[in-house]
């Protein structure tokens, strides 16, 4: 049966964004959280994003509404599940969190035939998957931020997902307009976090080495090393609390993924968590979002070739234990992160055996979480 009925749990900037692509695509969709002023909110930024979408001609004026429509917003979970083909979970990334509310759900759904799906960044799909009762119908879709624009859409089926769901959902990301990529293997990180989440802390460990200022590397990153954004502005942008619980949950299923550096935490912990706060590498005035002053000018004063080496590090690691091939490697880091040219060619324009020599000197500073992967120790 073809699913029609999606029910989004939780109304954050993700769970909003899904629902809202979801309706764009024809779905009846409800979005469920656990208190009206949060739904408010979130519709008000649907509005706003319809809006905008129409303002660049992507939408007609007309379908602001009818979209807009197709949301209903509830906050009893029952009457957000009782119809859905397809429940999408976007809630807080805490496994306690996750795990009421799969049990909750198990009582009031029939598990044999409604899909679970959990936009989780960075927990154990497979683990998550044994909190319910049916693990086969189980599967990780994990969207980016923000999910009205970036294209890409990972599928991470748990070792108990049933072939058919993971092909159900592949076409259900078609349909949102997206890309499928599917991550093989249920790794930390997926495929994008598995290098998104170690060049922030890599970033802040450069300047913390180097003794230059955050525009300068961020500069850095966008010019030489082609990102949209910079990397610290990318991270206030993401939110300092999701990069802490990736981090926090990455760690403890793998020490070798991250070099965790404190003042990530630090910045979660003082609750200065990036732009949605006012404050988090950066300062920010208003609510819509700001983009940093960086400049070609100022990228010229620095050479970002330990982000870049811990990216295509991690990147090497993930083509070696057969996660992804290159290709969708690439395409991956294209369609979630906005890179524009690819890592490998990029890495090959700075030289491998540079970016490798750098690695391999980083190693004998810090340890292990810098030894050069083998697929890349091959390219050189
Ligand atoms: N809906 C509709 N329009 C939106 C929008 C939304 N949600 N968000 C931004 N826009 C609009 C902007 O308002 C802007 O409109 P304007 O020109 O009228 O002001 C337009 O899109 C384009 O934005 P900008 O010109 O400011 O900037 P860009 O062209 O750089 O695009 C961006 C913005 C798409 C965010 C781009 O900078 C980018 O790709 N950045 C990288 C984002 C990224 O890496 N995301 C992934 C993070 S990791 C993640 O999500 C995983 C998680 O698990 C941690």
């Amino acid at each position: 049966m073809a699913l029609q009925n999606i029910a989004v749990l939780g109304s954050g900037i993700m769970g909003h964004g899904i629902a809202q692509i979801s309706a764009m695509a024809g779905y009846k969709v409800i979005l469920r959280d656990i208190e009206k002023q949060f739904l408010d909110r979130a519709m008000e930024k649907v509005k706003w994003s319809l809006q905008k979408l129409a303002e660049k001609n992507k939408i007609t004026k007309d379908q602001i509404e009818e979209f807009y429509n197709n949301i209903n917003p509830v906050t009893d979970l029952n009457d957000a599940v009782k119809e859905a083909d397809l429940i999408i979970e976007a809630v807080p990334e805490d496994f306690n969190i996750k795990r009421n509310l799969y049990k909750e759900l198990d009582q009031i759904v029939d598990n044999t035939r409604v899909i679970y799906a959990s936009n989780t960044s960075t927990l154990p799909i497979t683990e998550l998957s044994k909190l319910t009762e049916n693990p086969s119908k189980f599967i990780g879709v994990h969207f980016f931020n923000p999910p009205q624009i970036m294209k890409l859409v990972e599928i991470i089926p748990g070792t108990d997902t049933d072939n058919s769901i993971t092909d159900k959902i592949t076409d259900f990301v078609k349909r949102l307009g997206k890309t499928p990529i599917l991550c093989k293997k249920d790794v930390a990180g997926f495929i994008v976090n598995r290098i998104f989440i170690p060049i922030v802390h890599e970033a802040v460990y450069c300047l913390e080495r180097d003794n230059v200022s955050k525009t300068i590397i961020d500069s850095a990153v966008k010019y030489k090393l082609d990102f949209p954004m910079g990397i610290f502005e990318l991270a206030d942008y993401t939110g300092l609390d999701v990069i802490y619980k990736a981090t926090y949950e990455m760690s403890i299923r793998d020490k070798k993924v991250i070099y965790p550096n404190p003042k990530i935490k630090e910045l979660y912990d003082s609750g200065n968590l990036g732009q949605k706060t006012g404050k988090g590498f950066y300062e920010y005035k208003g609510e819509k979002y700001e983009r940093i002053n960086l400049s070609e000018e100022k990228a010229l004063e620095y050479d970002p070739i330990s982000i870049l080496g811990i990216a295509t590090n991690n990147a090497s690691w993930l083509i070696t234990n057969q996660v992804c091939n290159r290709g969708d490697l690439e395409n991956a880091l294209k369609l979630g992160m906005g890179l524009k040219t690819d890592l490998f060619k990029l890495t090959e324009k700075f030289g491998y055996q540079k970016v490798i020599d750098n690695l391999n000197k980083l190693e004998e500073r810090f340890g292990e979480f810098y030894h050069p992967d083998e697929y890349l120790l091959s390219l050189r």
